[in-house]
């Protein structure tokens, strides 16, 4: 029997049946909530250059009970905690960025293999559409799909977000050279991102986008 399950802001009305194996457990439903909860405020923290956020975020993701350990998962169980432990003692932006790309990509190949991952409908997701009267900055707006897109793994969510990056106007009032320069990074690789087909080339891609964010706003700081 099915309940229907609103936890942490994610709607889970009738998750589709895994291809390969029996439901999960309620308990662990609401486990894989908390993971989407942290892994988005682990990404957070890496744009806006706060590294003792990564690791708060990684220390929480490491306090989340294990995940089912059937055996065709194991791998997909030890590549996530290998990659949550390198989150904790990233030294710089770059390796935190890398480190939650790589957790990203980890549960991606396990709801990849389990038919599994959030729900990409629920309303409590961004909208599919950009407008002013979404509480987020279109850059936030994107990022966000681009990591569910990585997480689920959902080419649609993934385009989506690179898509809005590399169609970004140049800025049309006087800025300094390097914010530029930041600026048409962001757009070059999310044009990339459009094209780079799903699997590990995409957290990388993923990676350089979060550092070229975090490398504006810790530019700020030190201003
Ligand atoms: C070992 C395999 C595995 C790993 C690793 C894994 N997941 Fe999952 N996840 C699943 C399965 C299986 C489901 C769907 C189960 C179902 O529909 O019955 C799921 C579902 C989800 C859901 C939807 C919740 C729900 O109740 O339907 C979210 C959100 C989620 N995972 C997030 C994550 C995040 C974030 C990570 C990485 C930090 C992660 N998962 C790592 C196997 C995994
Ligand atoms: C070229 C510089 C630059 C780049 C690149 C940049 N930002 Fe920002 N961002 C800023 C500035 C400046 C602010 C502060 C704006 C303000 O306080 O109104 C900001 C603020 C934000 C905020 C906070 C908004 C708020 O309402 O408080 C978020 C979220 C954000 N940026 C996300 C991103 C993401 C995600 C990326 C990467 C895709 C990114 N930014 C790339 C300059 C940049």
């Amino acid at each position: 029997m099915r309940t229907s399950w609103w936890l942490l802001g994610v709607a889970l009305a009738a998750p589709p049946e895994p291809v390969t194996t029996a439901p999960l457990a309620p308990s662990l439903h609401q486990a894989m909530a908390e993971r989407l909860r942290i892994v988005s405020q682990a990404r957070e923290a890496v744009i806006a250059g706060n590294m003792e956020g990564v690791h708060d975020a990684a220390r929480a993701l490491e306090r989340v009970p294990a995940p089912p350990t059937r055996p065709e998962w194991a791998d997909f169980v030890v590549d996530l905690q290998l990659f949550t432990t390198a989150a904790r003692g990233a030294t710089s932006v770059a390796e935190a960025a890398d480190a939650v790309a790589a957790v990203t990509q980890a549960c991606a190949r396990c709801h990849e293999r389990a038919a599994g991952g959030p729900d990409l409908t629920s309303s409590a997701l961004p909208p599919v559409t950009w407008s002013s009267d979404v509480q987020m900055s279109r850059h936030a707006w994107a990022m966000s799909w681009l990591g569910l897109g990585l997480l689920k793994p959902n080419d649609d969510a993934w385009r989506r977000g690179a898509q809005q990056l590399a169609d970004e106007p140049p800025p049309t009032t006087a800025r300094s050279e390097e914010i530029v320069a930041l600026e048409a990074q962001l757009r070059e690789l999310g044009a990339r991102a459009v094209t780079t087909q799903a699997g590990p080339d995409r957290s990388v891609v993923y990676a350089q986008l979060l550092t070229t964010c975090a490398r504006c706003h810790m530019r700020r700081e030190g201003e």
